[in-house]
């Protein structure tokens, strides 16, 4: 049987991206710029529903098994890193709208600290950018060897069967040591 992710799911997936590039592409270039009201109260309006969704999407995923669509049983040690990389991509997304209402807060409320709360800011908006490239990343990695997982939640460019090349054997031979050595490491059995 094919398994693949809801269609909310999906949807959520997608519809969310635009949201996050929009908040990166529409970034707050300096500090002076909140002096102006209807941009302060806009950024606050943006954060909120930004974290909203953020969590509601968390809570409907987070019973979801990580990597579903795999055609085969996957070892512990690679679902740990695939769903550290999904904690990780969430944590930064729940991070940066939290720390931008930080921010608006010490603003308004004419307090001290912003420059702390803007280091943290920009090192939330930095630790996403890391995290999604690795999620792109390990993506289009799976997608090369046609393990199954990408045609559970990317509706374009289907995958029609694993790969049996020379590369993806030797590949796969140092992945699977690298998972063992993980497994090892967290004791998980
Ligand atoms: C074009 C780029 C992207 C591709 C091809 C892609 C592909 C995928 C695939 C195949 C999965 C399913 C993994 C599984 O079954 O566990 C997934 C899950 C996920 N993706 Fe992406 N993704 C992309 C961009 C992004 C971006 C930009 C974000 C964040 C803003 C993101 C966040 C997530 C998260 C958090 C999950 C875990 C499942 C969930 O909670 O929805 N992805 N992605
Ligand atoms: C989801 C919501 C938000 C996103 C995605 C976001 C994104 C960003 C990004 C990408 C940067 C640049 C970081 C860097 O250069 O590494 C930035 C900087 C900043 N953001 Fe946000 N932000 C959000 C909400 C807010 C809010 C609500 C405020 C305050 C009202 C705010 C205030 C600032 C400030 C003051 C800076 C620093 C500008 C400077 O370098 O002086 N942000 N934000």
């Amino acid at each position: 049987m094919i398994k693949t992710h809801t269609f909310l799911a999906k949807l959520i997936h997608w519809t969310f991206i635009p949201l996050y590039a929009y908040g990166i592409f529409k970034q707050v270039d300096d500090l002076n710029q909140l002096e102006d009201t209807s941009l302060l109260n806009f950024e606050i309006l943006f954060a909120t529903v930004f974290l909203i969704v953020v969590l509601l999407r968390y809570f409907y995923m987070k019973d979801t098994p990580t990597l579903l669509g795999a055609h085969d049983e996957l070892p512990k040690g690679h679902l740990f890193i695939a769903k550290t990389v999904h904690r990780m991509v969430y944590f930064s997304l729940i991070m940066l709208p939290t720390t931008g209402l930080i921010i608006a807060g010490i603003v308004s409320l004419g307090l001290g600290g912003v420059e702390v709360a803007i280091a943290i800011h920009e090192f939330s908006a930095d630790l996403s950018y890391v995290v999604i490239a690795l999620h792109v990343g390990a993506t289009l990695y799976s997608r090369f060897k046609g393990e199954g997982l990408w045609n559970a939640m990317v509706p374009v460019w289907q995958e029609r069967k694993k790969s049996n090349s020379n590369l993806v054997s030797k590949l796969e031979t140092i992945e699977k040591k690298t998972y063992r050595k993980v497994e090892e490491i967290l004791d998980l059995e």
